[in-house]
């Protein structure tokens, strides 16, 4: 696990709004919920400000509060929990969240570790030409399909946050240079695989079930009924 706090303050802007668009947004968000719960919408609102800014800096978490009239130690427990929220600055273009639990380190967890290393530098630091970051996260359930990442980005005049799955060195990396490189690789499966069915052949409830139905089966098939 990773240590939760605030970014220093050397890196915290002065002040955070949403746009006028978020602002807008933010305003249906509230309106969902009855009079006194406004609480309610504190992930939502911290998600966009995220989608806006790449993190959460503590001036988001302070105009979140403001805007849900909730004490800042609140939204601050909120946004510290949770690891969907960056609380430092992110790469401009794709922040990368490595899986690095049980079954995708089994899988090759630790060669895209070693990859994201060399090619964008230590985790949770921006890489120098300020495009990427990445971290090592906890069990992202995807692990039929590992090993995998959850890759932000902010490319393509848009925010994405995409799975990439069945990954192995050589493909991961081509997938990270294409975000460098502004492209918005394609998401999911990198081995061609629909959803998570096996890799090989099936393996399991492989039997002609065919002529063994159940009682209320049989009956309808003896009456012919559809
Ligand atoms: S262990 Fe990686 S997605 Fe579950």
């Amino acid at each position: 696990m990773t240590t939760r706090r605030l970014a220093d303050d050397a890196v915290q802007p002065d002040s955070f709004a949403f746009s006028p668009e978020n602002a807008d947004w933010v305003k249906t968000q509230v309106a969902k919920f009855p009079e006194g719960r406004q609480a309610s919408a504190v992930i939502p609102l911290l998600w966009r400000a995220q989608e806006q800014e790449g993190w959460v800096s503590r001036a988001a978490i302070e105009e979140t509060a403001r805007l849900l009239d909730m004490p800042t130690i609140r939204v601050l427990e909120v946004a510290t929990f949770y690891f969907m929220f960056q609380l430092s600055p992110t790469g401009s273009n794709a922040h990368i969240q490595v899986c690095g639990t049980t079954p995708c380190m089994l899988c090759g967890a630790e060669s895209l570790v070693s990859v994201c290393e060399t090619l964008i530098g230590p985790a949770h630091a921006v890489s120098a030409d300020g495009l990427l970051s990445w971290e090592e996260v906890e069990c992202l359930g995807a692990c039929a399909n590992a090993p995998m990442a959850q890759i932000d980005s902010w490319v393509k005049g848009g925010f994405h946050s995409d799975y990439y799955e069945d990954l192995d060195k050589d493909g991961f990396a081509a997938i990270i240079e294409a975000f460098r490189a502004g492209g918005y690789p394609k998401p999911g499966s990198q081995t061609g695989r629909f959803a998570s069915e096996p890799l090989g052949a099936q393996t399991s409830l492989t039997a002609d079930h065919t002529e063994h139905h159940n009682a209320a089966v049989a009956a309808a098939i003896t009456e012919g009924a559809a």
